[in-house]
Order: C-alpha cells, then sequence, then structure tokens
C-alpha cells in the first residue's frame, strides 16, 4: 500500500491513475480547487478501493497555501511515496497575445504553481530519502509554436526544472518523472477536433502509473509522441518559422 498524494485530482488523466491506484489498495489524498467535485471523485474511488481516500480544497495557485497542505496530506497519509502534479490549463493564445495579464496568469498556473509545489515537494521526499514526484508536462514545452507558446513556454519550463530537479533528488534515491502527453481527449480539449494521434485519459494514466512503477525518468504517451517531437524538435528554425504550426 503506497502513500499517494494528487495535486489537480479532478483532471480527467489524474482521475484515472487515481482509480488504478485505488484498485490496487493505495492510500490516497486528493487536492483541487473544487470541493464538490473531489468529493463525488473521493466517494467513487473509496467504493473502486481498500486504501484511504481524503480529499481538499485547494487553488494551486494560491502558494501561501502549499506547505499547510503538504502537512495534512502528510498526516493523513502517514507520509508520502508518490506525489502526482497534475493541473493546467490551456490558454487561449490570441487572447493572451492581447493580455500580458492573462499571460502571465498561464504562466502562473501551467508553471510558476508547479514549480512552487515541486519545490516544496522535493525538500520532504529528498529528507526522507526516498519517493516519486511525478509532473504532467506537454510535448507543448519541447518546441515553441505560434498556435500555442505561453502554454508550451510554461510545460517548457516545467520540463526543463524537473530535469535539473531529478539530477538533484537521484542521489537521495528520489524519483522524479517528467510525463509528456501529446494529444488527450479530456475536458481541456474538448472543443478540438479529434484524430488519429488522439489518446484516451484512461491510456494516458497506465502510462503514468507504469512509468512510476518502472522508475523511469521521463515518458512520453503514447510512446511515439517522442519521435515526432524528436523530427519536430530538429526542423532548422529558418525553415520552423515559415510553418503555421
Ligand atoms: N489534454 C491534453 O491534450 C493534454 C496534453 C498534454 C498535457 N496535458 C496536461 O495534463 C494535465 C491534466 O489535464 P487533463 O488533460 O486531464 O485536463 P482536465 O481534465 O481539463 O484537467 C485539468 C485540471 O487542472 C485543474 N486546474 C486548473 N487550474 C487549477 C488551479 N489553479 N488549481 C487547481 N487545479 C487547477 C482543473 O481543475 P477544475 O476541475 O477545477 O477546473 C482540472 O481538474 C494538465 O497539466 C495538462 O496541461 C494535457
Amino acid at each position: 500500500m503506497r502513500k499517494i498524494l494528487i495535486i489537480g485530482a479532478s483532471s480527467a488523466i489524474a482521475e484515472a491513475a487515481a482509480r488504478l491506484w485505488a484498485a490496487r489498495g493505495d492510500a490516497l489524498f486528493l487536492v483541487g480547487r473544487r470541493a464538490e467535485r473531489l468529493e463525488a471523485i473521493a466517494s467513487d474511488l473509496r467504493v473502486r478501493g481498500k486504501g484511504l481516500v481524503e480529499c481538499l480544497a485547494m487553488d494551486a495557485c494560491e502558494r501561501q497555501a502549499h506547505a499547510a497542505m503538504l502537512d495534512a496530506a502528510e498526516a493523513a497519509l502517514g507520509g508520502l511515496d508518490v506525489v502526482l502534479i497534475a493541473h493546467g490549463s490551456l490558454p487561449d493564445q490570441k487572447a493572451c497575445e492581447a493580455s500580458v495579464d492573462l499571460t502571465l496568469q498561464e504562466i502562473d498556473t501551467n508553471a510558476l504553481s508547479v514549480v512552487a509545489l515541486a519545490t516544496r515537494v522535493a525538500q520532504r521526499l529528498e529528507a526522507q530519502a526516498h519517493g516519486t514526484l511525478a509532473v504532467i508536462s506537454s510535448v507543448a514545452g519541447d518546441r515553441g509554436r505560434q498556435s500555442n507558446y505561453v502554454y508550451g513556454a510554461a510545460k517548457g519550463m516545467v520540463s526543463l526544472f524537473l530535469q535539473g530537479l531529478r539530477n538533484r533528488l537521484s542521489k537521495a534515491g528520489v524519483q522524479v518523472l517528467t510525463i509528456k502527453p501529446g494529444f488527450v481527449d479530456t475536458p481541456m480539449t474538448a472543443a478540438f477536433p479529434k484524430g488519429a494521434l488522439w489518446a484516451k485519459p484512461d491510456a494516458i494514466a497506465r502510462g503514468v502509473v507504469r512509468a512510476i512503477d518502472r522508475r523511469r525518468d521521463e515518458v512520453y504517451l503514447p510512446g511515439f509522441w517522442r519521435l515526432i517531437m524528436l523530427v519536430i524538435r530538429h526542423v532548422p528554425e529558418r525553415i520552423f518559422k515559415r510553418l503555421s504550426l
């Protein structure tokens, strides 16, 4: 039985991962900003599993609430084995181009709040010399594109931050996992037309759980995105800037 904290637990991907962990009998502490939604998810998980399921409402951008949230999770679970940070928002890129405030708010949600949480989680996992920090970044962070570079820049920051953190925490035996999904059919992407490259949250969640079990460093989900992004990263800038991606 592992003690698992999920931040952004109302995300479709996180909820699907929580169902897998609940079925294994793991103990879960769910954090999200909508108390009612969290309680509904927790009730479902209690039916599916044998382990403890608790929840706490918190907006991830409220940095002053992070330490108390982590204390509450550790106290309820009796420690921390796995922390999954899953929250995020998909900005309206055009609206961001017209608003500095909106751009910075989206960077806060998708990057600064994650960096703040990861820093505090890292202190705890490093001190206890075991555990896993898993964070959902995105393939969008691998290269800036005109259609979503505010989101991409935030996710790119998260990926680079985790790379350094992994380098540091590996000495303490702590796993730091960067999760890079491609297109996933969740409420975040409800308005997008779906095609062959799209995956369901259940499949992504299985990949997340597997990558944690196997103590991976970085995972593209589904795996074919590693190849797609390898190609996209290597298109020369003089060609890339002419494309409408
Ligand atoms: N869907 C994709 O194609 C895709 C691709 C690559 C990466 N990702 C990443 O995957 C992660 C999960 O997203 P998803 O696809 O599962 O979409 P989702 O179901 O829409 O989940 C996004 C979650 O983030 C939460 N959230 C947003 N801002 C928050 C805040 N300030 N404080 C607390 N929670 C907040 C939302 O909470 P509410 O329920 O309260 O709104 C929602 O539960 C995100 O980090 C996303 O960037 C998604």
